[in-house]
């Protein structure tokens, strides 16, 4: 009897123990996340997954650390960098040869948006996401959480400037931005074109904010009938010119040019509620009624509720919008009230991934 009772309360201290550790190694493994992000930034930077591509077959360690340049002293770490990366699905492990004895590396689907030559590289976006100026930010959110200034975001508060000025000021800067939003826009694109029907029955489509225009040019190639425009600031579309698509520097604060549809891909997130609302309000002044064939259509995230992965993310997402500028990731009840406000009276969501198409009219 002695005996069962003193077994209960080992038990129960052990299974308490358990937790307690469980719950210690969750706080490590939180506190360790960034190794994850760098440890793909340097892969990249060593090109490591171009030289397993290239390499047409699965490569064992010793092929690949031939093939890096890096100094021989340090060719002993590799495998330990490949460890946390296979770890993290961005490499797979074989055996390979007539014993099967040796192990290779190949590539996974998520490595190959790693690759240099693939248009939809995600590259320059994890280069601007680690960014020195951006990481900077970041070590400051507290600071901001304690700050009385309610207009500035943490990135502001760091560098006396919004991502924007900081473009205009810093043309390396300015180009790796544009070409982060150009990838993704390679990627969207591509997927978007497909879904043909969103574009269907339109003679002109305004990108706002679209940057250097490879969306707009896509839709352009696909739809040689639709006359594109982007309207982006100043610094980032001047001097571009293309046959299809024509260029405007302004504010789409002010003004909006007038078109069937107007296109905002990754803008209404980087803004405030009351900003969104300005924007949209702008938008409806440039398109015609639902009846007369028009509509608005937005490329951004509807916050999901589920415990994925892909939610996840939309909330790394969400917390980067507070970092680097006003704005925010938004559940659908959100965009439905902006789009109320705005004066639209219905809308239509496709969902796209961690993204998804949102078509927007009035009546
Ligand atoms: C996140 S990027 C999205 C670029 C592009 N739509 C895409 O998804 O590839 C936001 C864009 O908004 C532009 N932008 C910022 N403020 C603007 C303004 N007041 N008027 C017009 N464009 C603006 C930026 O220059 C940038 O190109």
């Amino acid at each position: 009897m002695v005996g069962e009772l003193s077994s209960t309360s080992n038990e129960s201290s052990s299974s308490s123990n358990e937790l307690l550790l469980q719950a210690h190694a969750h706080v490590w493994n939180h506190i360790y996340n960034f190794i994850n992000s760098m440890s793909l930034k340097c892969a990249i930077d060593l090109s490591i997954p171009d030289i397993i591509h290239n390499h047409g077959n699965p490569m064992t360690l010793s092929e690949l650390t031939k093939s890096l340049k890096i100094s021989s002293s340090k060719a002993p770490y590799v495998y330990r960098l490949m460890r946390i990366l296979t770890h993290s699905g961005f490499f797979d492990k074989s055996k390979i040869g007539e014993n099967e004895i040796e192990e290779a590396y190949s590539l996974t689907p998520p490595s190959n948006f790693l690759l240099k030559d693939n248009p939809s590289s995600i590259n320059p976006l994890l280069a601007l996401t680690l960014d020195p100026t951006r990481i900077g930010a970041w070590l400051n959110l507290s600071d901001w959480f304690r700050d009385e200034d309610l207009i500035k975001n943490p990135f502001a508060n760091t560098h006396g400037m919004d991502i924007w000025e900081m473009g205009g000021q810093q043309q390396g800067l300015n180009n790796l931005f544009n070409e982060a939003m150009a990838s993704d826009a390679r990627f969207v694109g591509s997927l978007m074109v497909e879904k043909s029907q969103v574009f269907e029955g339109l003679n002109s489509l305004v990108d706002v904010g679209g940057g250097t225009g490879t969306i707009a040019k896509a839709i352009a190639d696909a739809f040689p009938n639709l006359k594109c425009t982007v309207l982006d600031l100043p610094h980032v579309v001047r001097g571009l010119e293309d046959k299809n698509v024509a260029f405007v520097g302004g504010d789409m604060f002010k003004n909006i040019p007038p078109a069937d549809a107007v296109f905002l891909k990754l803008i209404l997130h980087n803004w405030s509620d009351e900003e969104c609302v300005e924007i949209l309000k702008k938008c409806k002044e440039a398109i015609p009624s639902k009846e007369k064939g028009g509509k608005v259509i937005i490329v951004d995230m509807v916050l999901g509720e589920e415990d994925t992965e892909a939610t996840e993310t939309q909330i790394f997402s969400d917390i980067l919008m507070m970092v680097v500028t006003k704005g925010k990731e938004r559940n659908e009840k959100e965009w439905a009230l902006l789009f109320l406000q705005a004066g639209f009276s219905d809308y239509y969501i496709i969902p796209l991934g961690l993204r998804s198409i949102v078509e927007l009219y009035y009546v």
